[in-house]
């Protein structure tokens, strides 16, 4: 989809798709009013015998009979705010996207007339035009490929294309891309992607300036003594893969950042089996994974000048004959043990080593992604992530980010107090604790391995998956966490 600035009104634009944002309690705004009367007062009309009152998630279809350049008027509105969000601009352009795609115009001109941040607002637009149009039809017998939006034009009066403005889109096009890469890798079934697929795909990806990927097979992972991964591997026929990127940008960096993902390619529950209903999904357990891969593949594009090194720890969990079992004592690099109660808590095991490891290299921040519990999505819900942190400024960041991307971050507390119910009696600790608070015992034990390194652990159980077709994506993976970890490092 090719982006395009213009300076012009909505009287003049030619295209398939005319699109205005519209805030509530502004509906009589000076372009609805052009417009409207040369439509000959009868958008008004129409606008008033509708439900369409500039509500978020409203919209209204007209079309304009010849009487405009454009063809068809879509109003898209955009809430009540005093300013259009950046969260609305997003939706503004998925709902665009959407309704071309469904009236078959490839052309779309969309008013654009933001406040005081005109470049995250034309990054966003682009953004939820972009991210709306995701299908995954790789496994389906002639599949239709959805229509296509050729372009996308963003116009007002006096509107001038600038640099800023479009480095901002050509980052919300790279970022997508980033996004879309996560989807594939979630997507794909478990017997396809496996760890040394997961590691095939993270080495095709994570190329260009500055970017290399390393991968460790089973004997390097045994050299380099990660027990846990080892241990959750055990029962599977698939070998472990370690796979780490890195990312060393041309002048001298002025952060290190270190980026942690489970890659559970597909999470049976291991000998704790879990019920079929449960298993359905269990795909999705490589999400962290997906999401460090895919934000690394995008560094090249984005030019920071940040080291980063991306750390994917990687198998299925299954219940093999070997399997590890209830009981098992896992003995870590870093002296401490961990006595394995139930072998369907195998994120946790397998992202100790990982940052054990991360935690030798002293980075600056260490943030770690992971679909660990279903307790948080009881605490959260589906759309909110949980953030655990030892560093309240890295915190703050990452909810800023969260906040500009729109994917929704909450934090939840690491009650040391807690700590009391992972104790194990021939252990340091246990992988489990009681019936309740399953996120923070999840993430207490992590931070066992963090030392006194700046992390923060992202619990994205939740979000990585849509259970059912929302705006920006159909069911399936989500790539959530690629938006907001770029946002991120390009805030440092
Ligand atoms: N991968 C699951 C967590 C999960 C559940 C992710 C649902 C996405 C959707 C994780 O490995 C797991 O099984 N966690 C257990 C921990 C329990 C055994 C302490 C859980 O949440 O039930
Ligand atoms: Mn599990
Ligand atoms: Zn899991």
């Amino acid at each position: 989809m090719e982006i395009r600035f213009r300076d012009t009104s909505a009287e003049r634009i030619k295209t398939g798709l005319l699109v205005i944002p519209v805030q509530e309690k502004k509906l009589d705004a000076s372009e609805i009013r052009a417009l409207d009367r040369r439509l000959h007062g009868n958008l008004r009309a129409r606008i008033h015998k509708s439900k369409f009152t500039g509500a978020e998630g409203t919209t209204l279809l007209y079309t304009t009979a010849g009487l405009l350049p454009a063809a068809q008027l879509l109003l898209v509105g955009t809430g009540g705010e005093a300013e259009i969000a950046t969260d609305a601009w997003r939706k503004t352009g998925a709902r665009a996207r959407r309704e071309a795609v469904a009236i078959g115009a490839d052309e779309v001109a969309l008013l654009f007339a933001p406040g005081k941040n005109p470049d995250s607002a034309a990054a966003a637009v682009v953004e939820g035009a972009l991210l709306a149009a995701y299908q995954f039809n790789k496994y389906r017998f002639n599949a239709k490929p959805a229509a296509e939006v050729k372009l996308l034009t963003l116009f007002s009066p006096g509107l001038r294309q600038n640099g800023a403005l479009q480095r901002a889109v050509d980052r919300a096009q790279a970022t997508v891309a980033g996004v879309f890469l996560a989807r594939d890798l979630i997507n794909e079934p478990p017997s396809v992607a496996t760890a040394s697929f997961l590691s095939a795909q993270a080495a095709r990806h994570c190329r260009g300036r500055g970017l290399s990927v390393e991968v460790w097979g089973k004997r390097k992972i045994e050299a380099m003594k990660l027990a846990g991964l080892l241990a959750v591997n055990r029962g599977s026929h698939e070998e472990p893969r370690f796979i780490k990127i890195y990312y060393k940008p041309v002048g001298k960096p002025k952060k290190k950042v270190a980026l942690i993902g489970k890659g559970i390619t597909f999470d049976s529950g291991g000998l704790s089996l879990k019920p079929s209903k449960a298993m359905e999904t269990m795909k999705l357990d490589m999400a962290g994974a997906a999401a460090v891969i895919a934000a690394m593949s995008c560094l090249p594009k984005l030019g920071l000048d940040i080291e980063v090194t991306g750390y994917v720890p990687t198998t299925d969990n299954l219940p093999g004959h070997n399997a590890q079992k209830p009981g098992d004592v896992i003995r870590y690099l870093n002296g401490k043990t961990i006595e394995v109660l139930n072998t369907d808590a195998e994120g946790r095991l397998i992202l100790a080593d990982a940052l054990a490891l991360a935690a030798e290299q002293k980075p600056d921040y260490m943030i770690n992604l992971a679909t660990l519990t279903g307790a948080c999505m009881i605490a959260l819900g589906t759309q909110v992530a949980g953030v655990f942190s030892n560093h309240p400024p890295l915190v703050e960041a990452l909810l800023r980010s969260g906040g500009e991307t729109g994917e929704k971050l909450w934090q939840l507390p690491l009650v040391k107090e807690y700590k009391e119910s992972i104790k194990s009696s021939i252990a340091d600790m246990k992988n489990i604790g009681g019936a309740h608070g399953g996120a923070i015992i999840a993430a207490l034990i992590l931070q066992e391995f963090v030392g006194e390194v700046p992390w923060a652990h992202l619990d994205i159980a939740g979000p990585a998956f849509n259970e059912s077709d929302n705006l920006f994506g159909p069911k399936g993976g989500t790539g959530f966490g690629v938006r907001t970890l770029i946002n991120f490092l390009s805030s440092l």
